[in-house]
């Protein structure tokens, strides 16, 4: 098991006559045996990065490590092939062999290797028991559900006892219900084997659910990492913000701080913010964010509240999803069921959850 370190790293591709930089400066560190998810937009540059780290594209600049195996380094002159960079892979369309069971399948990388086929015989069982497939060796591809079918490729990429675990998008051909349920596996699994992870996905639940790092990307960049919570509760630019979630984005102004709190003049009202990790100075445009599970509704006046009207209310089961209209800015929250539309209600922040955010560019 290894630490991946990638750094500075390039790659872009010509296409009729244009440059697109699809990894453009990334610096990123998987931790050994944890999961660094890559989340971003479709086309942000996900896969490129994952393609590199496997090998299977030569990025134009940079360094990437293993541990201390350099596999990359442009200005070394060292490119490792995919085979050697000893690595185990999951693609999107996970591509198993439809002529094979689902033993061939997962024995497939031992046999290229030519290891004894009484190892094999081993090795694929020991695969199989883990990934929960230990009864269905023998049946043929084709006659497995999604699910079954994506655990056949996890199995075949673990066969043969990777260092790094490289999974791009595994869970995308499965229904909500399985993929859930997968997922679950997945991460039990990857505990179990602290294997290092790069994991692929643009959902952002998954990331959240499944990840140690989460690193955002868009456009070839990375624009923030860290842990789930510290990304979700604590984003510093207004694209991950949005993307990590729904949140409501208040425009503002700061008008002042004290201690661990700010206040911010939005033109529907006073609103208290934390203030630790704030830059920004007095009368300097600011965006409020609050996620709709920290607006607090109530049906009383209350001092220092905001005074709002349901414009709509949408039943979910486990909350109620209310749109209120505060003066003319539609916010979003979660309640209990209760309230119909035209009602009144109060609406309250707990300033501790209220992130200030630059209102300007990301
Ligand atoms: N072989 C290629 N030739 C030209 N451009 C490419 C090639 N592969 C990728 N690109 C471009 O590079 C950028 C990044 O692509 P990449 O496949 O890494 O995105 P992604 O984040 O994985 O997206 P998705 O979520 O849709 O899979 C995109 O603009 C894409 O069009
Ligand atoms: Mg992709």
């Amino acid at each position: 098991m290894a630490t991946i370190r990638l750094t500075s790293l390039r790659k872009a591709y010509e296409f009729r006559g244009q440059r697109v930089h699809a990894v453009d400066d990334v610096t990123l560190e998987a931790p050994e045996g944890k999961i660094l998810t890559l989340l971003g937009p479709s086309g942000c540059g996900k896969t490129t990065t994952l393609r590199c780290v496997a090998g299977l594209e030569r990025p134009d600049d940079g360094e990437i490590r293993f541990g201390d195996r350099v596999v990359f380094s442009r200005a070394r002159g060292v490119f490792v092939p995919p085979e050697q960079r000893n690595i185990g892979m999951v693609f999107q369309s996970y591509a198993i062999w439809p002529h094979m069971t689902v033993f061939e399948n997962v024995a497939y990388p031992l046999r290229v290797r030519r290891v004894p086929s009484d190892e094999v015989r081993r090795r694929v069982q020991a695969a199989l028991e883990l990934v929960g497939l230990g009864a269905l060796a023998d049946r043929p591809a084709p006659f497995l559900s999604g699910g079954q079918q994506q655990r056949v490729a996890l199995a075949r990429a673990l066969v043969y006892e990777p260092e790094v675990l490289l999974l791009d998008e595994p869970l995308s051909n499965l229904d909500a219900k399985v993929r859930e349920q997968v997922r679950e596996e997945l991460r039990v699994l990857q505990r179990q084997l602290r294997i290092t992870t790069v994991y692929v996905t643009h959902d952002q639940i998954e990331a959240l659910a499944l990840s140690d790092v989460v690193a955002v990307m868009r456009d070839g960049k990375v624009l923030e990492v860290g842990t789930p919570r510290d990304l979700y509760e604590r984003p510093r630019t207004r694209f991950v913000a949005q993307f990590l979630g729904t949140t409501n984005l208040l425009p503002g102004r700061l008008a002042g701080r004290e201690g661990r709190e700010a206040w911010v003049e939005t033109p529907y009202g006073r609103l208290r913010a934390r203030a630790d990790g704030v830059e920004l100075g007095p009368g300097e445009g600011v965006l409020a964010s609050v996620r709709p599970e920290h607006v607090a509704l109530g049906s009383s006046e209350q001092p220092d509240a905001w005074q709002g009207t349901v414009v709509s209310a949408l039943f979910e089961g486990s909350a109620t999803k209310y749109r209120v209209d505060v003066g003319g800015f539609q916010l979003l929250a979660y309640g209990e069921a209760g309230y119909g539309l035209g009602d009144r209600v109060a609406v309250r922040f707990d300033p501790q959850k209220v992130v200030l955010l630059r209102d300007q560019g990301a």
